[in-house]
């Protein structure tokens, strides 16, 4: 099975790198606009495979889709990266056009391919590739709230003092400032993490989550990668493997959780389909307030992102 990532930067050379180690995929590809920069970074990766026993091809080329024909996964991850201070939305003038573009040459190469999109603003930018491919819903998501879950189970780790595989928690809404993790759902070995945490801890945890992409993005310099890319990489897994793994993520909603025509992060069951099932979770009625109003962001950005394709 092969599996192209265009952008060969910070989060698509770590989802490649992950799913050579893990042996996920036969071939993977790597795209990027920087002459010999795919190339350079797939050589570097072919030269760990000996010692960590992979056998899976990493190949990079510079803007060459010819080269990414027959995959049955394409990842997005171009355009540019948030800097300190940036909102994911902020991002959105230029990365519209360049995932456009991209969207567009890509499925040209692989018409059969389930596509991922992680460039941000993410939601938005997997409803653009839907519309741009004219792909059925189940085969275009986004990678977002498996990150954002699985900060939400690092912070409740933390504040637990629990090994994070203790933990189970999810996230969902669009992957902004409103996301919404679900504390009522979050585990500790099976029991609910309110009775382990007090009231404000637990909100010092869900707004630490919230925060949890930009607090990087200072530490850092730019946007975070090893967790996106091992994102990328546990769904390209799901579809791969057709384990029909739950996993909360972008996709589109057409009714579900009451929205209609919008691109947000709900719990679906991945498999080779792609999205083989949305799950419809007992939100109660703050929940279903604060994914209203998370799902109303990722409306709005929408509305912008036609203005934008307007004036071009
Ligand atoms: C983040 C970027 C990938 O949350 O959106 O780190």
């Amino acid at each position: 099975m092969k599996v192209t990532i265009i952008g060969a930067g910070n989060v698509g050379a770590t989802a490649a790198s992950v799913l050579a180690t893990k042996n996920v995929a036969s071939r993977v590809v790597m795209l990027d606009v920087r002459e010999g920069f795919a190339e350079g970074k797939a050589m570097d990766m072919m030269q760990t495979s000996h010692m960590l026993g992979n056998d899976t091809v990493v190949e990079g080329c510079t803007n060459d889709f010819s080269r990414t024909a027959g995959s049955s996964i394409v990842v997005i991850t171009s355009g540019i990266a948030r800097k300190p201070g940036m909102s994911r939305e902020d991002l959105i003038g230029i990365n519209a056009g360049i995932v456009k573009d991209v969207a567009e040459r890509a499925i040209q190469a692989s018409p059969d391919a389930i596509f991922i999109v992680v460039s941000n603003p993410a939601d938005t930018l997997t409803y653009l590739t839907l519309k741009e491919t004219g792909l059925p819903k189940n085969r275009v998501m986004g990678m977002t709230a498996i990150l954002d879950s699985s900060r939400f189970i690092y912070f409740l780790a933390q504040a637990i003092g629990c090994p994070t595989t203790d933990v189970e928690g999810m996230v969902i809404g669009s992957h902004g400032d409103s996301m919404v993790p679900l504390a009522r759902y979050a585990r500790y070995q099976g029991i609910s993490v309110r009775d382990f945490l007090s009231k404000s801890v637990l909100e010092d945890v869900i707004n630490k989550t919230k925060n949890g992409g930009a607090l990087l993005t200072k530490l850092v310099g730019t946007s975070a990668w090893y967790a996106p890319g091992v994102g990328i990489a546990t769904m390209a897994e799901a579809i791969l493997h057709d384990s029909r793994k739950m996993i909360s993520c972008s996709v589109y909603l057409d009714g579900e959780y009451g929205e209609k025509d919008v691109c947000v992060a709900v719990p679906a069951i991945l498999g080779a389909n792609g999205v083989e099932k949305i799950i419809t979770l007992p939100l109660n009625e703050k929940e279903k307030e604060l994914f209203r109003i998370s799902a109303a962001n990722a409306h709005e950005s929408i509305a912008k992102l036609k203005e934008i394709l307007a004036k071009k």
